[in-house]
């Protein structure tokens, strides 16, 4: 997967409606449910069928650098507009995430990652207030945790049954070596994502992703 090297500022990108991003390739991935055997939580295991998870199945992802900051465009298809933080006990807000592993390194991406190499996932919901992002780390099932400032953006619109939503975050972030992942011009990281359909009731560890890591290739 290309990350293609883009002259537009952070504001201007970060727009999922910016004309800079007609010049991005897409890639279109498969997305998958999260499988049963993996949710930590009994109650899920046991109250969810896996063949209703994950209605995301097929994901746009679009992504840039401009030297300084990175970008993903990630765009689905979702007919229904879940924004709210509590709509009902079985809906939620619509939400997507990327994972990469912090240290290079391979880890599962089925288990979001392990003790040895954790994953930094960036997460966007539709409930968040404008352009606010979390970064989280997790060592495997069941560990995530929130990092206390979130060095990412992101933007989200849904128009005519699609979310398009555009995270941002500067390639370097020195003062979270523990927490973040660290990008480089030229080099490349393994990249993986996941979306949660709030209206079926997907949230946490029930939604749907890109089973196997894609290596990007951040363009010199
Ligand atoms: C590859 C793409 C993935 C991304 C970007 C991702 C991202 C995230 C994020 C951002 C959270 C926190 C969300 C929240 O609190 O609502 C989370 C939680 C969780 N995820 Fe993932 N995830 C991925 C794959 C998976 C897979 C394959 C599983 C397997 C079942 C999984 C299981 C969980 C669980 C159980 C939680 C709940 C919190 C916890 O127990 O750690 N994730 N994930």
């Amino acid at each position: 997967m290309q990350c293609t090297k883009v002259s537009g500022a952070a504001d201007q990108l970060l727009d999922p409606a910016a004309a800079a991003w007609a010049s991005v390739p897409p890639e279109t991935l498969t997305m998958s449910a999260t499988p049963l055997a993996n949710q930590p939580s009994e109650y899920i295991k046991a109250s969810r069928d896996e063949k209703q998870i994950g209605k995301c199945r097929s994901l746009e992802v679009q992504a840039a650098h401009n030297g300084n900051d990175v970008f993903f465009r990630l765009s689905w298809g979702d007919e229904s507009e879940n924004n709210k933080e509590v709509i009902d006990t079985n809906m939620f807000p619509d939400g997507c995430g990327i994972l990469m592993p912090i240290g290079g390194g391979d880890t599962p991406i089925e288990e979001m990652g392990s003790k040895d190499v954790p994953v930094n996932a960036w997460f966007w919901r539709a409930n968040y207030k404008q352009d606010e992002a979390r970064n989280t780390i997790a060592h495997g099932l069941g560990s995530t945790e929130f990092s206390k400032k979130s060095p990412i953006r992101a933007r989200g619109a849904w128009q005519q049954g699609k979310w398009s939503v555009v995270f941002t975050r500067p390639l370097s972030v020195p003062e979270l070596q523990q927490e973040a992942v660290q990008l480089a011009v030229g080099k490349t990281v393994k990249v993986g994502f996941a979306v949660w359909e709030g209206g079926s009731g997907e949230r946490a560890g029930v939604k749907s992703f890109s089973k196997e890591w894609r290596e990007l290739a951040l363009e010199a």
